[in-house]
């Protein structure tokens, strides 16, 4: 059994340990703002944060998060949107939607640590996939969110 807190909440998980931090939140909590891309650790659709680091939760074990504080998109926006969200809505960012979580994540955990991001610091921290192409004004977007 694997032990963690996921979104201030202990978690006990009676799965293989072996099995994806992704499927557990999925499957076991309910929990599927952080969903599915690729699998491979490419995309960043599955971006959870993981002890205050953004993380491709296709790629890590339950056996790794052992002891460790996940927060999810439901647990970083729960009583008010986080600021990221509302930039990215207030600049008509989102397109289809479905990397937005992962998005979100990742950036929230730039903006912990940089406040002032210049392009190029998002571009390395942000490297999520968008099929949708909404590049420029999520760049745009992530800056005025840490203002
Ligand atoms: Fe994890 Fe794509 S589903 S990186």
């Amino acid at each position: 059994m694997t032990r963690f807190t996921v979104n201030n909440q202990p978690v006990h998980y009676k799965m293989d340990p072996e099995t994806p931090l992704l499927w557990a939140l999925r499957d076991a909590s309910n929990l599927t703002g952080t969903k599915y891309g690729c699998g491979t650790g490419d995309c960043g659709a599955c971006t959870v944060d993981v002890d205050g680091e953004a993380v491709r939760s296709c790629q890590m074990t339950i056996a790794k998060a052992e002891g460790t504080f996940v927060t999810t998109i439901e647990g970083l926006s729960r009583d008010r949107s986080h600021p990221v969200q509302e930039a990215l809505i207030a600049s008509n960012v989102p397109q289809c939607g479905y990397c937005i979580p992962g998005i979100v994540m990742a950036a929230a955990a730039l903006l912990r640590k940089n406040r002032n991001p210049s392009d190029s610091d998002i571009h390395k921290a942000v490297t999520n996939i968008c099929r949708c192409g909404i590049y420029p004004r999520l760049v745009d977007a992530i800056q005025r969110a840490g203002r």
